[in-house]
């Protein structure tokens, strides 16, 4: 009997009863427009030259900076929980004006490249984060000009020998995260005249100039002092999304990101409605810190928000999430668990 006989209300015969669908969580799975599987999920990893064990990063409860040793573990893990892949972030143990170690193929990015490569090889997809900034001693994105602005040309020099770096070091993709303009194209055609044309280009395209970065400056160590708006993306524009997307699309971009994730769903819609080529959203450090700063203090519940969190971010368009409980997550669904 449902509560209207006993209550003594009359049944509204041919009332819209939308609730039927939610009673029970085999209905409400059977129904879900949207789901989590663990391949959408890349998890960012990293990895710090002599290192000798993990180092736990303050902001970021939970997430490391890995020794190479401790790094092949947890991709191991990773890999075995199913994810779709890997962005890994290397931080050297020395910084020059135009990042030298980036392109060295013994620095810190490169080898531990390598050493995934050696250790988990095609069972998963291996990217890397392609630009200056972890590498610099001014922690810009690319190399300054004598008014210390960012030169973008000669920025793109050094982001044409980092991609072949990576690619040499076994990347499948590499990940574009400058906002430099052209990078896309110079980066392809490095690429290609290198013999990598099987390597393919994960382009951060939409990139906003965010203070939700925040914890990832602890997670690289960052030198950096100021800000990124004179290349990232200004928070109040969408129209100008569309016009970054496009702009890597014809220049080859394989895939295209949009980042930060929660703040910007809008333009994480907005991309997955006008192109034709896989989209990513990549959940933040910021975004991550908020929701674990939260639960430890108890304000939220800390699985459910970070399952809701994920959803939404599919819910709009994303086909690939990077998040840094990609593992965790993979574990959960892999489970069966409802989010
Ligand atoms: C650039 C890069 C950044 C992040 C990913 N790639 C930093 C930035 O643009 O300032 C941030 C990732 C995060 O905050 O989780 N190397």
């Amino acid at each position: 009997m449902t509560s209207h006989h006993q209550s003594g209300a009359e049944p509204a015969y041919g009332t819209p009863r939308p609730r039927r669908l939610r009673r029970t969580p085999a209905l409400r799975r059977l129904v879900a427009e949207n789901r989590l599987h663990p391949a959408d999920l890349v998890l960012p990893m990293f990895v710090k030259e002599d290192l000798t064990e993990p180092r736990a990063i303050s902001s970021m409860p939970g997430v490391f900076q890995h020794t190479r040793e401790s790094l092949k573990r947890a991709a191991v893990e990773a890999v075995e929980a199913g994810v779709g892949g890997l962005m890994l972030f290397g931080i050297p143990r020395e910084r020059d004006a135009v990042g030298s170690a980036a392109t060295d193929p013994d620095g810190i990015l490169n080898v531990a490249l390598a050493d995934l490569a050696a250790e988990v090889g095609d069972s998963t997809v291996l990217m890397a984060d392609l630009c200056l900034d972890e590498f610099t001693d001014h922690g810009h994105c690319g190399v300054l000009a004598a008014d210390g602005s960012v030169d973008n040309d000669a920025t793109l020099l050094r982001y044409r020998q980092m991609g072949v770096a990576q690619a040499e070091a076994g990347a499948h993709l590499v990940g574009t995260s400058g906002m430099m303009d052209g990078q896309v194209g110079a980066v392809r055609e490095a690429l290609d005249h290198a013999g990598h044309l099987d390597t393919g280009i994960f382009a951060y395209a939409a990139k906003y100039a965010s203070a939700f970065y925040g914890p990832f400056r602890e997670a690289v160590d960052s030198a950096l002092v100021g800000d990124r708006r004179s290349y990232q993306q200004n928070p109040a524009n969408r129209v100008e999304s569309r016009r970054e997307v496009a702009l890597d699309v014809a220049e080859g971009a394989d895939l295209v990101m949009v980042k930060p994730a929660m703040s910007y769903l809008d333009i994480v819609a907005e991309t997955a409605a006008h192109v034709d080529v896989p989209v990513a959203a990549y959940q933040i450090s910021g975004e991550y810190a908020m929701i674990a700063g939260a639960a430890e203090r108890g304000w939220i519940d800390r699985d459910r928000a970070i399952g809701e969190s994920l959803v939404s971010i599919k819910r709009a368009g994303a086909h690939i999430i990077l998040t840094y409980w990609a593992t965790e997550v993979a574990g959960w669904l892999n489970n069966g668990r409802e989010l």
